[in-house]
């Protein structure tokens, strides 16, 4: 009979499933909120981390990328894209999945969807730069772009921020529709608006969430106040924003790693050297965030990879002692480490 595989060959693989399951275990307000914890804390260890902008194969419909990270004791990467277009063919724009290893011995420890759980890092990442930077005491989010993530942001920021209006709005009506159904009975005021001025009456925050392979201007400079905060989310690849570039000039910014920022960022429409503030220095109380109540903050996010390795981390923890995961066979492991050959040939046996 062949030798069985050992301990090592099994990795536990948390399906779509799966994370649904955990999701729904845990509470995803809780997990939000814990996620925004664990992402803050390892943005407090950001000079361990191996750090680099991530590896992207562009076409002229998307993107698909590679983000790696490691912290000396785990690795982790995402694997994620990004097609605009995809929605019209009924997929989704983002999907994702990704896997944590032991440095030590290389071995991988987890393998796990991700498109559920990149939505819900992108939430905790938003909202906790947001408890940073946003005014005091904001109750009101403009949410701009209704699609696969505005609910997420949502929850995010009523559960981690104390926002309790919602003010949605979405080129596509039936997007908001659809968000609005889905938000109700969440504990939240919820607007549905029918233009972006609308939807950002009153609103001391604004997420911008949308997703489009262009140049857009989702925000112009006259719809922007003074000492409001912007969760920019859906500016995150060469050629694709949403801000126009008088409102980066009166603001504050604040970006994940600036090397990868410059290139995806709303900063790409700015000079290379235009200062920015990286939200780490912020945490760790090196810089300060916010200086007064009229001034714009905006959070330029892209999405960095050291954000996917603290929700891997979180799930991997969580996913103990629960049904939330399988074991893969997925590491060929012979009883004698340099008889990989014998152990094929003796499976035929
Ligand atoms: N920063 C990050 O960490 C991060 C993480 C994940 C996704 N993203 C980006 O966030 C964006 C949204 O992702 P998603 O999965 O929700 O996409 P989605 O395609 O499901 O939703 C995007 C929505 O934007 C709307 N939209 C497009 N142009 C608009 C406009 N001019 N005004 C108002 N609404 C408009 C669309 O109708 C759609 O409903 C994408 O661009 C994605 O790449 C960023």
């Amino acid at each position: 009979m062949a030798p069985q595989p050992s301990d090592l060959a099994f990795v536990p693989f948390v399906s779509v499933d799966h994370m649904m399951g955990l999701i729904h275990h845990i509470g995803i307000e809780t997990l939000l909120c814990d996620l925004a914890d664990a992402i803050e804390a390892d943005f407090k260890r950001w000079d361990l981390f191996d750090k680099t902008p991530r590896v992207a194969s562009h076409s002229d419909v998307g993107v698909i990328e590679l983000m790696p990270t490691s912290d000396g004791e785990l690795y982790g990467f995402k694997y994620v894209n990004g097609h605009p277009k995809n929605t019209k063919e009924g997929l989704q724009t983002v999907t994702a999945f990704g896997l944590l290893a032991d440095v030590e011995s290389g071995y991988p420890k987890l393998l796990s969807e991700m498109t559920l759980l990149t939505a819900l890092r992108t939430a905790a990442t938003s909202a906790m730069a947001a408890r940073h930077l946003a005014p005091k005491g904001a109750k009101s989010m403009a949410m701009i772009g209704n699609g696969a993530q505005a609910e997420f942001q949502c929850l995010a920021f009523k559960a981690i921020c104390g926002i309790d209006e919602v003010r949605l709005f979405d080129v596509d009506p039936a997007a908001t529709a659809k968000c609005a159904a889905n938000l109700a009975g969440q504990g939240l005021k919820v607007v549905s608006c029918s233009s972006g001025e609308e939807s950002m009456e009153g609103a001391q925050i604004i997420t911008t969430c949308t997703a489009d392979k262009q140049y857009a201007t989702i925000l112009t400079d006259n719809m922007v106040g003074s000492g409001v905060h912007i969760n920019a989310i859906g500016g995150d690849c060469p050629g694709k924003t949403e801000l126009h570039r008088d409102i980066l000039m009166r603001s504050k910014i604040f970006v994940e790693y600036p090397p990868q920022t410059r290139i995806e960022g709303e900063i790409q429409q700015l000079e290379p050297d235009h200062p920015v503030t990286e939200l780490w220095q912020v945490i760790t109380g090196q810089t300060v965030g916010r200086r007064n109540d009229k001034e714009i903050t905006l959070f330029d996010s892209v999405g960095f990879a050291i954000e996917d390795f603290s929700a891997l981390r979180y799930v991997l923890s969580a996913i103990q002692g629960t049904p939330f995961s399988t074991q893969l066979d997925m590491l060929a492991d012979p009883d004698d480490p340099r008889d990989l050959f014998g152990m094929l040939q003796r499976s035929s046996q």
